[in-house]
């Protein structure tokens, strides 16, 4: 609750439920800011090569826990990625697993490192009859892939192409829809039932797609699906402070080294990590709703994945800070959005 809206609250630690950690020296120099900023994380399974098999999430999530930094307590939730080869029985394991909590479908080159994705969903139907009967939820990148259809109009396609069918043939399956961009996929969500919810990033909070191009170009405002029309991103804010709780937080921060973004064919992804929880205070502040924070980063999404809530506080102080050009990763720099900027919140304890 509360102590004194508007300049500090304190909160329950929360988690985020979509990030992209990445492996070796990479992940080392990212993973300290997310433990720093949650409890847990749903980490995404889009590596090279994808985390396809229960085995292979074992031992990523065996690297994630080594890198961890002494001191830190964090759970990596794993995924497996969804190929068209995935069988019932891997799903079956999985389950059994203990650790792996959900599977991700990545339409075949929809986004970064998605070429081993799902080429026909239909194909996959033995898998979702699996993954309904075992109670793994399945997360959904929604976009059509197809080179005819407008980068912007990707999510509402896939709506009306695929999600619609998926959740009519498999009513019971738990779905979330991932990282939504649109106003079509808030009120899907909304009106779906209650085994469909949705992520909401910090950034498609924050942003609208004129900061693609404020300016200039600008490559650390692309990702994936792409920034939308102000009417998206408003209706997007809308569903996070709701109080409904099919939206919680997944921050899809997706780290690049500033040379693979600066480029003449930019990577997809922002890097959030290091703020997260700073930059949706400020969405919810922005729109009078620090009331709803809490609910949105740190009781929905255990509420949805059937898991304990965190026993932990944190506190947030509204004082301006300043935003590093850049942070290490690995060989290599991560420009972090605001970068050089500031933010307007503060993780204080
Ligand atoms: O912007 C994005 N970056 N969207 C995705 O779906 C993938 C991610 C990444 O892995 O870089
Ligand atoms: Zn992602």
């Amino acid at each position: 609750m509360p102590s004194d809206p508007g300049t500090e609250i304190e909160i329950r630690r929360g988690d985020d439920w979509h990030l992209h950690l990445r492996d070796g020296a990479d992940m080392q120099s990212v993973l300290p800011f997310t433990a720093r900023q949650f409890a847990r994380a749903i980490v995404m399974p889009n590596l090279k090569p994808p985390v396809t098999t229960v085995g292979e999430a074992a031992a990523y999530r065996d690297r994630i826990l080594s890198a961890l930094p002494a001191g830190l307590a964090f759970e990596p939730l794993m995924t497996l990625y969804l190929t068209n080869d995935t069988s019932a029985a891997e799903i079956k394991a999985a389950k059994e697993s203990g650790f792996v909590h959900a599977v991700k479908l990545y339409p075949a080159g929809a986004t970064t490192n998605s070429e081993a994705g799902v080429s026909v969903l239909t194909n996959l139907y033995p898998v979702f009859e699996a993954m309904q009967e075992a109670d793994l939820p399945l997360l959904v990148h929604g976009e059509v892939t197809d080179a005819a259809t407008d980068v912007f109009d990707r999510e509402r396609l896939f709506m009306e192409r695929d999600m619609h069918p998926l959740v009519r043939r498999f009513p019971d399956l738990r779905v979330v829809f991932e990282h939504i961009t649109t106003r079509d996929a808030a009120d899907f969500v909304e009106n779906a039932t209650e085994r469909v919810a949705a992520t909401i990033t910090a950034h498609h909070l924050l942003l609208n797609r004129n900061a693609l191009f404020a300016g200039g170009i600008r490559p650390h405002h692309y990702c994936l699906p792409v920034l939308k029309r102000e009417e998206h991103r408003q209706r997007l804010v809308a569903a996070a402070i709701s109080g409904n709780p099919k939206f919680f937080a997944g921050t899809d921060s997706a780290p690049h080294a500033k040379h693979t973004k600066e480029n003449d064919c930019g990577c997809a992804g922002i890097f959030t990590a290091y703020a997260a929880v700073e930059l949706y205070a400020e969405a919810f502040d922005n729109a009078g709703a620090l009331d709803r924070l809490e609910g949105f980063l740190s009781e929905f999404g255990p509420r949805f994945y059937g898991l304990p809530l965190n026993a932990g506080k944190i506190k947030l102080k509204k004082v301006k800070s300043a935003v590093p050009k850049s942070f290490v990763m690995g060989a290599n720099e991560v420009v972090p959005l605001r970068s050089g900027g500031e933010l307007e919140w503060q993780i204080v304890a």
